[in-house]
């Protein structure tokens, strides 16, 4: 049921408060502002050398954001991989190291045979899965749910937030049992975290201007998506959102990345999304973004009000979200990045949440 929403898409892409929240209760001890998992992991932290992450499409742009916490918060090493390269590569592995999967539907085809991979070499394995009967459920070692409800939308949207929010717990649990975070660190995040729902309906109230840009980006033939930190991964799931639903294409870089090739590409008919937090890169990325704007790039920057006082000049719209902590960005500003997408696909009449050749559900590979 649709609600009163014209597609499932948009009616997911408006639950995220309510089902972040429930995600996160099951997670972090709210009233107590710690990190408190659903159950007792049958490894511990401080034995794993190395954490591998593997997943497909959105969920493995989940994990490469994870992969920038994991390390900074937990000083882990992060391996990414898309699991259909992950399945045949060999890759080396040390028995006792911890394996991460990532899977909405938990039954992408690719991402299980990692699973068995991982599983022959000894590994831990935990999966991250929104469905909790899947096959990747039943085979993983430990399996940590996102509550994010049936998801119906082919566009990963709501499963996409809750593994952020279920991969940020994890990250500040492994901090924790590492001894790289102090108590009032970890207070300071499960705060940062609890705030989470509130932000993104507040982000949600930037719908009414993203739809008018959205008349701009549905004329275009291509579109970048620019970001550095836990924003580049975020870059790249725009693109990704942006091209399945209406098949414009579209591409997500690295702001760094842009004088290496992607630059060329600009000119005045290019819509870049600059997405910009104000954490310690802001202004590396922002430099990115004025050689875009020189270029005559037709910028939309998003980013917060203090960031958008000191550039939004550059910038042909900027889409201003609320001020928040720097860690977990990405799960505010996926919004946007969001909403832009669909209401794009949704202008050019394209069946949004059943767009030609995809499935839900991969199952072969
Ligand atoms: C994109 C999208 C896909 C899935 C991918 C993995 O919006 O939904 O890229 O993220 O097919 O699916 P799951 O998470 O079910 O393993």
């Amino acid at each position: 049921d649709k609600a009163n929403y014209r597609h499932f898409m948009a009616k997911e892409i408006h639950e995220q408060p309510e089902v972040i929240g429930q995600t996160l209760a099951h997670y972090v001890d709210i009233a107590n502002e710690s990190v408190a998992l659903p159950q007792e992991l049958p490894f511990n932290f401080n034995e794993i050398g190395h954490i591998s992450i593997t997943a497909c499409g959105t969920a493995g742009y989940a994990g490469h954001i994870a992969k920038y916490w994991f390390e900074r918060l937990a000083r882990l090493p992060v391996e990414l991989d898309v699991a259909s390269e992950f399945r045949y590569r060999e890759a080396p592995m040390r028995k006792g190291d911890l394996a991460v999967f990532i899977s909405q539907s938990g039954e992408t085809a690719d991402t299980l045979a990692a699973l068995r991979y991982a599983k022959s070499q000894g590994l831990h394995t935990l999966s991250i899965v929104n469905v909790q009967s899947s096959t990747i459920a039943r085979e993983s070692g430990t399996v940590l749910q996102t509550l994010a409800g049936p998801e119906i939308g082919v566009a990963s949207t709501k499963a996409f937030t809750c593994q952020l929010v279920v991969l940020a717990a994890l990250a500040v649990a492994a901090g924790k049992a590492r001894g790289e975070l102090s108590e009032s660190d970890e207070i300071d995040l499960v705060r940062a975290l609890i705030e989470i729902p509130r932000l993104v309906t507040a982000a949600l109230a930037s719908e009414p201007q993203i739809e008018k840009l959205a008349r701009d980006i549905a004329k275009s033939r291509d579109v970048l998506y620019l970001g550095r930190g836990t924003s580049f991964p975020l870059a790249l799931e725009g693109a990704l959102k942006l091209k399945e639903i209406s098949y414009i294409h579209a591409a997500g870089y690295a702001a760094g990345e842009l004088k290496h090739g992607p630059i060329a590409l600009v000119d005045e008919s290019v819509p870049v999304i600059v997405i910009a937090p104000c954490d310690r890169l802001f202004e590396k990325t922002i430099s990115n973004m004025q050689e875009v704007a020189a270029r005559g790039g037709k910028i939309i920057l998003i980013t917060d009000a203090s960031g958008a006082a000191e550039v939004s000049k550059d910038a042909l719209a900027t889409i201003v979200l609320p001020k928040m902590g720097t860690t977990f960005t990405p799960i505010v500003y996926a919004i946007p990045v969001q909403l832009l997408a669909y209401h794009t696909a949704s202008l050019m009449g394209t069946d949004v949440d059943q767009p030609r050749n995809l499935a839900k559900s991969v199952t072969v590979e």
